[in-house]
């Protein structure tokens, strides 16, 4: 298992964003099956495996408020919670490992 972590430190460690195959400005994907559920702006959203999307970006935009993100990376959500600057408070970070 921390074999798994040291990889994910690793990646987040030495590539950039723009270095990575998976990187979305718009997570359209995520952000239109979540939309589409309908559910209230307190719904209880986890992202598992967030890396340092925006996806976060865009759910806290959209006035959710009840926002968790989960990541094995502890170097991964400093980045994210880099990147919101003080909206990082409105967030739960969770580094963990999933399994
Ligand atoms: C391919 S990246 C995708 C990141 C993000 N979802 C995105 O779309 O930009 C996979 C992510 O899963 C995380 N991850 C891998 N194994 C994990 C585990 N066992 N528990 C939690 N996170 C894990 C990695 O650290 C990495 O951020």
């Amino acid at each position: 298992m921390e074999q798994n972590k040291d990889h994910w430190e690793n990646v987040y460690n030495t590539k950039s964003s723009s270095e990575v195959s998976w990187t979305q400005e718009v997570p359209r994907t995520s952000l239109d099956i979540i939309l589409s559920c309908n559910v209230p702006k307190t719904a209880r959203i986890i992202d598992i495996g967030s890396g340092d999307s925006k996806l976060v970006d865009f759910l806290l935009e959209a006035g959710f408020t009840n926002i968790t993100v989960l990541d094995i990376s502890t170097k991964a959500l400093e980045r994210a919670k880099l990147r919101l600057g003080e909206k990082a408070a409105l967030v739960k970070w969770l580094v963990q490992d999933v399994i």
